[in-house]
């Protein structure tokens, strides 16, 4: 059973003629804009944002309408993955290295909607390294403040060269261990000058969406 592509679709049902659309990034999205893409093509009316180049790329691909952020005044829904699901919806993004416009979607949205297999689903976020999106400039020195609170901070890194997000930034993978603060550490992390955001989405998601190995569905 494929659970990414179970808990996406559920979600997709969700999406209605007229509505403007976030579309999010990584293999669970993957599967959600497959299926808006199934619905497009059966007459469904919609219009779409993407998060990032590789999830526009898909939808254009699909036949999905895309439209420039800028010109929508509105996004009714947006469907994402996560890497990190908390039981208060606290989540911990960015693996796929999409955070920061992962983040001004979801923040501009009317109701964010996200979808994971069981395996996201934590007590205390924090197993996952924290993805932390920083600008070349001066990148040794932000590393160097982001160490002033993290035992281990890497990095990111993709065929031998540093990683670059979409936006042109690196990607420092920081290992907190347990976060028990989401809020404290999201703020703490964005005053550091060269930190352009974090990949912690507090309090965000209004539906998640976890399909479970069992075939039930735990939405919360
Ligand atoms: C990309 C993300 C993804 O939503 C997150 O990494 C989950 O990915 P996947 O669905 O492939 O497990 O935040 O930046």
């Amino acid at each position: 059973m494929n659970l990414k592509k179970t808990a996406a679709e559920k979600a997709v049902e969700a999406i209605k003629d007229g509505m403007c659309i976030g579309l999010g990034t990584g293999s669970t999205a993957y599967w959600a804009i497959q299926k808006i893409g199934e619905r497009v093509r059966e007459g469904l009316k919609i219009e779409a944002v993407a998060t990032s180049v590789a999830s526009e790329e898909l939808a254009v691909q699909l036949g999905i309408p895309i439209v420039p952020f800028e010109n929508i005044t509105r996004l009714d829904i947006t469907i994402d993955g996560a890497d990190e699901v908390s039981p208060q919806l606290h989540l911990i993004k960015g693996g796929g290295g999409a955070l920061l416009r992962e983040k001004i979607v979801a923040a501009n949205t009317d109701y964010f909607i996200v979808v994971a297999d069981e395996s996201k689903a934590v007590d205390t976020l924090g197993s996952f390294a924290l993805p932390v999106e920083v600008v070349p400039f001066a990148s040794e020195w932000t590393k160097r403040r982001l160490e002033a609170s993290c035992p281990d901070v890497q990095w990111r890194v993709k065929d031998g060269v540093k990683y670059i997000t979409d936006n042109g930034n690196y990607i420092a993978d920081c290992r907190y261990g347990e976060i028990h603060d989401p809020a404290e550490l999201e703020a703490m992390l964005n005053s550091i000058p060269g930190v352009v955001d974090n990949g912690l989405f507090v309090g965000m998601a209004d539906k998640v969406i976890i399909a479970k190995s069992d075939g039930e569905l735990d939405i919360r």
